[in-house]
């Protein structure tokens, strides 16, 4: 299969679809791989190595769009990427199709066959092609919260594994799935006071037994956030609720009984985030303060870490690119019901029923487009 690996345009994206390795597994399978010039550049990536790894490097992406059978991404396709798609091309990329109808039309009018990452499922349970990313915010999360605690920050001042003789900040993490198990995991390891809130007692129980006694876990009550979140140095938001939006934890309210300069790092923001006074920021312009309290707000935080991103989603991503590149976009769905939940649209067909659900489009099942 030819396959092909344009350069990210959305403002600010410095992730690549494929690593130099993934090309060279590719390679090994007998694919080919057309990647657009500068593509990793932004992940420290350098065309050499894609090179070296038996890529093609082609100078502009209208050539990876006319000529690849499959096109493969992180993003979604702007506005501009969707008018090159074609019918019979394969696209496989993050899509998030349910709050845009302008992509989710675009991608119906274009033909193309198109798996989104976010869609995939895993016979553990979960979304595997999410877990990466929501791995990499989470551990952010400690970092960039214990930088906005920094006195220069417009935090208090606090250092968060303390000194001997100072107590350590008092990190409080509301979720304790995959994101707030790795930012329970940094704040441990920085020396935090950390206690990690969940109104499931299956993940508490994990949690308890992945971390020890170290991690404090408290059953998810109103009473008891109001009063973590008062005492809390530091506030991550790291909660979902599938497919919805973000229960407000932290209530506007509560922010007036929390300490001046605290912080809270809302990394549900994706989903509209779990604190009342939080809204999306970028990372040039990451905090705001509301009512004393710094906001830490970045809908796309795995972006200030490319690299270690482009890899972590690489690592998820391969196994069903080979699938894909091998056997056909058809017979690998087929054959794999997870990957066959990526399929989102196909050849003017919409396959993801949330997806029709949330723009009232006609649904048609995966199964029925595969005959
Ligand atoms: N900002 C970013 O750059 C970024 C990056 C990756 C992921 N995310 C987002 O982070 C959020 C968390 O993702 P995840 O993968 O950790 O989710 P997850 O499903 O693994 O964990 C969520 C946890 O929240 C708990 N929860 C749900 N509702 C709750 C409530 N009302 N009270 C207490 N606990 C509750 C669940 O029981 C679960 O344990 C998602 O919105 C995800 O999209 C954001």
């Amino acid at each position: 299969m030819l396959i092909g690996v344009p350069k990210e345009i959305k403002d600010n994206e410095f992730r690549v679809g494929l690593t130099p390795a993934s090309v060279a597994e590719l390679t090994h399978h007998r694919h080919s791989v057309l990647v657009e010039k500068s593509a990793g550049l932004g992940s420290g990536l350098s065309d050499g190595e894609y090179v070296a790894a038996g890529a093609t490097l082609v100078d502009a992406p209208q050539e990876i769009f006319v000529r690849a059978e499959m096109i493969v991404k992180v993003k979604e396709p702007l506005a501009a990427e969707r008018k090159r798609l074609r019918r019979g091309q394969i696209l496989y990329t993050y899509l998030h199709l349910a709050p845009d109808l302008a992509q989710t039309k675009d991608l119906l009018a274009s033909g193309a066959t198109c798996i989104a990452y976010e869609t995939v499922t895993s016979p553990h349970g979960g979304l595997p092609l999410l877990t990466p990313m929501s791995e990499v915010a989470g551990r952010l999360a400690p970092q960039v919260g214990a930088h906005a605690l920094e006195k220069a920050q417009g935090g208090r001042g606090v250092l968060l594994g303390g000194v001997p003789g100072v107590p350590a900040a008092e990190v409080v993490i509301l979720g304790g799935g995959v994101s707030g198990t790795h930012a329970a995991t940094i704040a441990l390891g920085m020396g935090a006071n950390v206690t990690v809130v969940d109104q499931s007692n299956e993940a508490l129980q994990r949690l308890a037994a992945q971390l020890g006694a170290g991690v404090r876990t408290v059953y998810a009550t109103r009473a008891a956030i109001a009063e973590l979140v008062a005492r809390a140095d530091l506030v991550i938001g790291a909660v979902l609720a599938p497919g919805a939006a973000a229960p407000k934890l932290v209530t506007r309210a509560m922010l007036s009984t929390m300490k001046p300069g605290a912080v809270i790092v809302d990394i549900a923001i994706d989903q509209g985030g779990c604190c009342e006074t939080s809204k999306p920021t970028t990372h040039s312009n990451p905090t705001y303060v509301v009512d004393g309290v710094v906001h830490y707000c970045v809908a796309n935080m795995p972006g200030a870490v490319a690299r270690t991103s482009t890899f972590a989603l690489n690592n998820a991503t391969l196994p069903f690119a080979l699938a894909l590149a091998d056997k056909g976009w058809k017979q690998a769905l087929k054959d794999d019901v997870h990957l066959r939940a990526g399929l989102n649209v196909h050849d003017g067909k919409l396959t993801c029923k949330p997806v029709a659900e949330a723009h009232g489009l006609v649904y048609t099942p995966a199964e029925d487009v595969l005959g």
